[in-house]
């Protein structure tokens, strides 16, 4: 059984997002999901999501392709996440390319590609300008 791991805010659920989230899965059995608090939002981005922690839970956990979610509540637990869940492979989309090598003791480190054109914050910076 190969369990992977992924961390996101996953706000405003996008088409970006559940590409990743597929792609992840597939590359093995079970895929475990880090949801980033508020707080830990509020704290990196000085804003919170539109969509609060307890809503992209439910949203996340809903899908096909995700087997476990849990809050992430710091970012400077990750290899205790990874510990915890048992996980082969640490996956994250590409913007986040080489900040996590030094995970690659602990598992298998692997970037795919961002969906193009899309995020959150262009959904947010549409939605305003309309
Ligand atoms: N992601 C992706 N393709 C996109 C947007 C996000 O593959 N077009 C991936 C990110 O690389 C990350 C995961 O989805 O691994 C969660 O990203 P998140 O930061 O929650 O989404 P963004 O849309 O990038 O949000 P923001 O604009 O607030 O940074």
């Amino acid at each position: 059984m190969k369990t992977i791991i992924t961390f996101g805010t996953f706000d405003v659920f996008h088409i970006g997002h559940l590409n990743i989230l597929r792609r992840a899965r597939a590359l093995g059995d079970r895929l475990v999901v880090g949801v980033s608090s508020d707080a830990l939002n509020l704290h990196k981005k000085a804003r919170l999501p539109v969509y609060l922690q307890d809503q992209r839970i439910r949203i996340i956990e809903e899908l096909k392709c995700v087997d476990e979610v849990f809050l992430e509540e710091s970012l400077e637990l990750k290899a205790d996440y990874i510990r915890r869940f048992n996980a082969q492979a640490l996956v994250m989309g590409d913007d986040w390319r080489g900040r996590f090598d030094h995970f690659s003791p602990l598992c298998d480190v692997v970037y795919l590609t961002r969906t193009p054109t899309i995020s959150t914050t262009s959904i947010i910076e549409t939605i305003k300008q309309n």
